[in-house]
């Protein structure tokens, strides 16, 4: 993802109310924020982006969405396989992530990437409120 990228992103977030709705600005600055972005181009249009952060060896997948319309065509596990090649080769270990207990389809897209369940925040989200499953994928044994 490059700062020109930030529009399309957010009107893909706007579309997806399952993803974090981070306004434009957030995208625009993530080398700033010390993010990492990744997109999904299908034809000439980005159609999915994931944004994940590391420190001291792990990272944090933030934000993950693909338009409605194209879902279910390995966007976000190409988009995915791409973030925990270049995770790894930065040396981080463990990928983290929350997730809604309600979305089920993402719990289910994670678990198919290898990530495993490792707990629950209670209450962690808001509007609606909701519990959130932690989930974990250990790069390195
Ligand atoms: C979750 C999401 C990013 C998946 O994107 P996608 O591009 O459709 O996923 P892929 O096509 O790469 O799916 C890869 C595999 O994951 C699994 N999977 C993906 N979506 C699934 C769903 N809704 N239900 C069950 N399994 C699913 C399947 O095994 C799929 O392989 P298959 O299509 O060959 O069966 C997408 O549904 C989305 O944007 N959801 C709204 C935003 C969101 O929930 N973000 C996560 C917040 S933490």
């Amino acid at each position: 993802m490059v700062t020109g990228d930030a529009q399309a992103v957010v009107a893909i977030g706007r579309q997806c109310p399952e993803a974090a709705g981070w306004p434009e600005e957030s995208y625009a600055r993530l080398e700033e924020l010390g993010y990492r972005g990744w997109v999904a181009v299908a034809g000439e249009e980005i159609c999915g982006f994931l944004v994940a952060r590391c420190a001291a060896g792990e990272a944090e997948i933030l934000n993950l969405a693909v338009k409605p319309e194209r879902r279910r065509q390995g966007h976000a596990r190409g988009m995915l396989r791409a973030a925990m090649e270049g995770l790894k080769a930065e040396g981080v270990r463990e990928v983290y992530l929350e997730v809604r207990e309600s979305n089920a389809g993402a719990q289910a897209f994670y678990e198919g990437a290898g990530f495993e369940r490792s707990g629950r925040r209670l209450s962690y989200y808001e509007q609606p409120k909701e519990d959130a499953v932690c989930m974990v994928h250990r790069l390195v044994p």
